[in-house]
C-alpha cells in the first residue's frame, strides 16, 4: 500500500508539544491556556504550532491567529535577548511616549514586533502595564523604567550595547 505519511520532517510535533496535548481537552475554551504555554516554551507562537492547535482543538487557524493578535503577550516572532516594550496605553501617551516610541524604530531599525538581526533587541507597544504614576513608561525585559525619555532610553541602549561588549571581548 503506498505510504501517503509526509516526510518533510516539519509537519512532526515535537516532544513538547506532544506533552501539552496531553494536559488539555481538545476544548476551545482551552485555547488561551495553550497558547500562553506555547509562548512561554519558545518565546514566541510558531506557525506549525499553531497549525497542531487548530487540529488538536478543530478551530480554523484564522480564530487563533485572531486571539494571538489580540493578546499583546503573544508574539508570533521570537523576542531579542532585549525586549523593548514602550507603554502607549492613555497616561503614557499623553506624556509623550510615542516619541520613545519613535526614537526605538529610529535607534534599532526595526519596527514594533521585530527583532534586529543579530537577536539583541526587539521592540513591541503595549497597553498600560500598572505603572501610569511613573508615565512615560518603558520596559525592558519586564523591568519598568519611568518618567522615561528619549534620552533615558538611548541611555538603556548604550548600556546594555555596552554591556554585551564587554561580555564578548
Ligand atoms: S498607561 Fe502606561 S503604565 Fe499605564
Amino acid at each position: 500500500m503506498e505510504d501517503n505519511t509526509c516526510k518533510c520532517g516539519n509537519c512532526k510535533k515535537d516532544k513538547f508539544m506532544e506533552e501539552l496535548f496531553t494536559k488539555f481537552e481538545p476544548e476551545k475554551d482551552n485555547l488561551i491556556q495553550i497558547l500562553n504555554s506555547v509562548q512561554e516554551h519558545y518565546g514566541y507562537i510558531p506557525t506549525r504550532t499553531q497549525k497542531e492547535i487548530s487540529e488538536f482543538l478543530n478551530i480554523s487557524l484564522a480564530e487563533i491567529y485572531g486571539v494571538i493578535t489580540f493578546y499583546s503577550r503573544f508574539t508570533l516572532k521570537p523576542k531579542g535577548k532585549y525586549n523593548i516594550a514602550i507603554c502607549l496605553g492613555t497616561a503614557c501617551f499623553v506624556k509623550g511616549s510615542e516619541k520613545i516610541m519613535d526614537r526605538a524604530k529610529e535607534r534599532l531599525k526595526i519596527n514594533p514586533g521585530e527583532t534586529t538581526a543579530d537577536g539583541c533587541f526587539s521592540i513591541e507597544e503595549t497597553r498600560c502595564v500598572g505603572a501610569c504614576g511613573l508615565a512615560p513608561v518603558f520596559t525592558i525585559n519586564g523591568e519598568v523604567h519611568g518618567n522615561a525619555t528619549v534620552k533615558s532610553l538611548d541611555n538603556a541602549i548604550d548600556e546594555i550595547l555596552k554591556r554585551e561588549k564587554e561580555e564578548n571581548v
